[in-house]
């Protein structure tokens, strides 16, 4: 129902070498052509994160360039960079993936004020809990999405919780609401009809967003951004672009969230972040080791 660690990692490892030489085929460059090797430092998965880590070690020593690692929300809050349009400083990113959420004021590159985050489930998680709850499966961001998207019906009030922080957010009230109604309304979890499945994921997506947009919104009436991008995985569900565009507008403020494919994790993302680092001066050298509960490096 989710990603196995010890299955990740010996897929990581099947794939690594392979990918290099697809990549390089695809780009039509070769490895001297390369001048520094970006890699995940953390926050993921301990093996996943050896085997991309200690296989860019190996490759930066053999090559004889530099080692940056990057940590992988660093890697999300500038993925608005890969797009022709970029983000102009200062903005507001947020950031929702299955492992965190986050409000940022992103004034420069080495610049990150924290605003808000959640204090108890990531944006992700609660769409693929819910999701696992309804029998939709892994990942449950796109489950939803499609299951919503299959019903104008949004009737169940789920609640969106009212917190102290300003700009927190907490999605755990929200899945154990969820679950409440199922609970209650249906015997069995195994016979709620496609209609009440559509019902459900609408309404629960709906509430989402709504928090979401709330939060981005008070920041955007007391920070003075100049624009606002969207970057996680779950910046990939189109009603939430859509929101996040129509609030863009309503502020008059630049929008830059990422075509579908830089949301999710990837790798460009990582090479941007780790150019500008080392654009920056920063060095490394080769003990460096990834970690998985990596701290959000540059935030105040
Ligand atoms: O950034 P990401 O690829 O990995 C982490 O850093 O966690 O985000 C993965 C998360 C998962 O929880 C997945 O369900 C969610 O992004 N996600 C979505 C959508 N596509 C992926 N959530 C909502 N709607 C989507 N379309
Ligand atoms: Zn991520």
């Amino acid at each position: 129902g989710g990603v196995v660690p010890e299955l990740s990692s010996r897929a990581h490892l099947q794939i690594i070498v392979p990918l290099l030489k697809e990549a390089l085929m695809k780009s039509n460059f070769k490895l001297k052509d390369i001048d520094v090797i970006s890699a995940t430092a953390g926050p993921g998965l301990i093996g996943a994160l050896l085997v991309g880590f200690t296989f860019a070690k190996g490759l930066a020593y053999s090559l004889n360039k530099p080692i940056i690692p990057v940590n992988h929300i660093e890697g999300h809050i500038f993925s608005g960079f890969l797009m022709e349009d970029k983000p102009e400083f200062p903005y507001l990113a947020l950031v929702v993936s299955g492992g965190h959420t986050l409000l940022l004021l992103v004034n420069d590159f080495n610049d990150i004020k924290k605003l808000g985050t959640t204090v108890d489930d990531a944006a992700g998680e609660a769409f693929d809990k819910v999701a696992k709850m309804l029998g939709l499966g892994y990942p449950g961001g796109p489950k939803i999405q499609n299951a919503a998207f299959q019903t104008k019906e949004y009737s169940i009030k789920f609640p969106v919780a009212e917190l102290k922080g300003p700009y927190n957010f907490s999605f755990s009230g929200l899945k154990t609401a969820v679950l409440r109604y199922i609970q209650k309304n249906f015997s069995d979890i195994n016979f709620i009809s496609t209609v009440d499945v559509n019902n459900i994921a609408a309404s629960f997506q709906q509430a989402v967003i709504k928090a979401l947009i709330q939060k981005t919104e008070k920041a955007l009436k007391n920070f003075e951004v100049k624009s606002i991008s969207l970057v996680g995985g779950v910046a990939a569900n189109n009603p939430l672009r859509e929101e996040m565009i129509k609030l863009s507008k309503k502020y008059n403020k630049k929008i830059i969230i990422p075509k579908i494919e830089f949301c999710g994790d990837n790798a460009a993302m990582i090479a941007f972040r780790g150019q500008k680092i080392y654009e920056s001066g920063k060095k490394y050298g080769l003990h460096y080791s990834p970690y998985p509960s990596l701290p959000e490096m540059y935030f105040s």
